[in-house]
């Protein structure tokens, strides 16, 4: 979704915000644009439509050697994508770059037309931006000062960076639920919306809280609440290094975040699970053994892949844990509905980004309710991440890719493990216990010969069904999550029509589909519900159907391709399977000729509903 960078120092701020703004390119975007001040506040803005390139080659015939600026990535909500659109905005003396919605900006554009305003983009961001400049001229007041009585007026999210040309000595900085982070270098300063953007620059942030304003200035930053008052900021060590935001040699960030599943998933793992001495522990959660005995629901809340993560898991946890009902809910539809907790609910928020919008208002709606909840997340320092009670980070690593994979597994693992110490405080037998520690301490090998057998063989396969339109993803029990994961991954990056279904479920409506436009992903394991799997593909087949099974069983499967997959693992298996699916869909996308890592229309956070 949209990004922020800013930049005061001694060096050439366009070239600093340029790096800042390819570095968020992952986020996904439409526009991009930036402004800096000269010595006097002499300004130049920059804008355009599409890629960061297009801007790059701007501003090599406007270069400058201003040494403060701000910029942004613009991924359009209010008005098309399009370079009046873009931002920054400029009104009056003010330039300003936003991250999130203002709500009510109709009402306030009604106000500021009175007061000669007109505007020339179709966005709220340039209402904002007018609020601030008319505040500023009427009462002749500082910067911040413009800042925060505007902000008060606003209903809404925002992320903000804000320059008067009248004072090029600071940038102004804002948030209230749409992140910011202030990096601090020596006499200089950035600022960013995404911590990938400070990677090499500083390892020394403060990641600013809800309702917080900021003066940037070559020395430092100084925070005030909401009312101007002063307030301490705690600095703190950025955990990212610039190894992780870079390709390694793949060819997309898609293909290595999935090369990198079997040491991210270790990571995951690292000292919260041994099978000798029987242990499942995750540090963090701020919970006595007492309270984690009494746990008698399990509510999982996540978006998208995040929440086929607890769909999955939930599905695991089930086979060795009796007593304990586990939910999953999509968190754009739990937040908006009239629901009951159960007594004894522990809530897991499960987030990549820790950013993602409809997550977080679920977490503060159950921190209302009283609900006790805990963070799944990776990114370190996020909203959700400081706004629980306490959790686990996924510690994968930075997942640049806007299709996510290797969170997934580690997401899926992590409530597991949260579901094996509930198990074990509930006294389940240890021998069933150990197995499913020995098998998940097993995944990531198995992760790692899978991707190394069958690379080139589904690279083959994804060639040949590179041309269809449609697919249809189906499975049963713990690969029903896995045929909707597949069927995202799918959609996403090769934009092929993809639906996932529970294969039983066939009958019921979604076997008219299948023509020739179509071709199906079967997932069968080597189970009690091989037959009824094998059973489903006859009757496709009987229908014309172009399926190809992923399965680990040597009998016999009637389908067109048979990826056989050779593994130890029994509970886990569908995590191999949905490794298979990753680099199908990949193959595919890049057999279709698509950009990969940032497919059209989606971002990586998406920080507004
Ligand atoms: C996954 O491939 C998607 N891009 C998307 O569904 C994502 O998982 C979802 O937006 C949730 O993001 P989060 O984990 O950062 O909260």
């Amino acid at each position: 979704m949209c990004g922020i960078v800013g930049y005061i120092g001694d060096k050439e701020s366009q070239q600093v915000l340029l790096s800042g703004l390819k570095r968020l390119e992952y986020r996904g975007y439409d526009s991009a644009g930036i402004v800096t001040l000269g010595a006097s506040g002499e300004p130049t803005s920059l804008r355009e439509k599409g890629k960061v390139a297009e801007l790059e080659k701007k501003i090599l015939n406007h270069k400058k050697d201003d040494e403060v600026g701000i910029g942004h990535t613009r991924w359009a909500t209010h008005g098309a994508p399009s370079k009046r659109n873009a931002h920054p905005h400029n009104v009056g003396d003010i330039y300003l770059v936003h991250n999130g919605i203002i709500e009510n900006y109709q009402d306030l554009k009604t106000e500021l037309t009175k007061y000669d305003y007109d505007f020339k983009s179709e966005t709220d961001t340039e209402v904002l931006t007018a609020l601030v400049d008319y505040i500023y001229k009427k009462d002749g007041t500082s910067l911040v000062s413009a800042v925060s009585q505007a902000l008060k007026m606003v209903v809404g999210a925002y992320g903000i960076a804000v320059l008067s040309v009248k004072n090029p000595s600071e940038i102004v900085v804002a948030r209230k639920g749409s992140p910011l982070i202030v990096g601090l270098g020596d006499d200089e300063v950035f600022v960013a919306s995404d911590a990938s953007a400070l990677v090499g620059h500083t390892d020394q942030v403060i990641y600013m809280r809800d309702g917080e304003i900021g003066v940037c200035t070559r020395e430092g930053v100084q925070l005030y609440d909401i009312e101007a008052n002063e307030i301490n900021a705690s600095v703190e060590k950025l955990e990212l290094d610039l190894q992780s935001i870079q390709k390694k040699g793949y060819d997309h960030f898609l293909l290595k975040e999935i090369y990198e599943q079997p040491e991210s998933l270790n990571s995951t793992l690292l000292g919260r699970v041994s099978a000798d001495p029987l242990r499942a522990r995750l540090g963090g959660l701020n919970m006595s053994d007492n309270e984690i005995r009494k746990v008698e629901h399990v509510m999982v809340i996540g978006c998208g892949t995040a929440y086929y993560a607890g769909l999955e898991a939930g599905y695991f946890i089930e086979q060795f844990l009796d007593g304990v009902t586990f939910s999953s809910q999509i968190a754009s539809e739990l937040r908006y509905r009239s629901f009951t907790v159960p007594k004894n609910t522990v809530a897991l928020i499960v987030s990549q980004s820790g950013e993602t919008a409809d997550t977080l208002a679920c977490l503060q709606e159950l921190k209302r309710r009283g609900v006790k909840c805990l963070g799944v997340v990776n990114a370190v320092g996020s909203t959700i991440a400081r706004e629980v009670d306490g959790g686990v980070y996924v510690h994968v690593g930075a997942e640049i890719s806007v299709a996510s994979t290797k969170a997934f597994t580690s997401q899926v693992a992590a409530i597991t493990i949260f579901g094996l110490m509930l198990a074990q405080a509930k006294g389940v037998g240890q021998m069933q216990l150990r197995s499913y520690i020995h098998e998940l301490e097993a995944l990531p090998s198995e992760i790692e010969k899978v991707l190394k057998k069958h690379d080139k063989e589904v690279q083959k396969i994804a060639k040949a069904y590179a041309h269809y339109e449609h697919a249809l993803y189906i499975g049963r029990d713990a690969l029903y999550p896995i045929a909707l994961e597949g069927a995202l991954k799918l959609k996403e990056v090769s934009y092929v029509h993809a639906e996932g279904y529970a294969a039983g479920e066939l009958k019921h409506g979604p076997i008219a589909l299948i023509d020739d436009r179509f071709f199906e992903v079967c997932y069968i394991q080597d189970n009690w519900l091989y037959e009824k799997s094998q059973s489903n593909l006859i009757e496709m087949n009987a229908r014309g159907a172009h399926a190809i099974a992923i399965t680990n069983t040597s009998k016999r499967i009637a389908a067109e391709k048979v990826i056989r997959v050779n593994t130890k693992l029994e509970l886990f298996t569908p995590l191999v399977f949905n490794v298979i699916s990753q680099l199908l869909a990949y193959y595919v996308a890049v057999a279709r000729g698509n950009d990969v890592d940032q497919p059209r229309n989606l971002a990586k956070s998406v920080t507004v509903e």
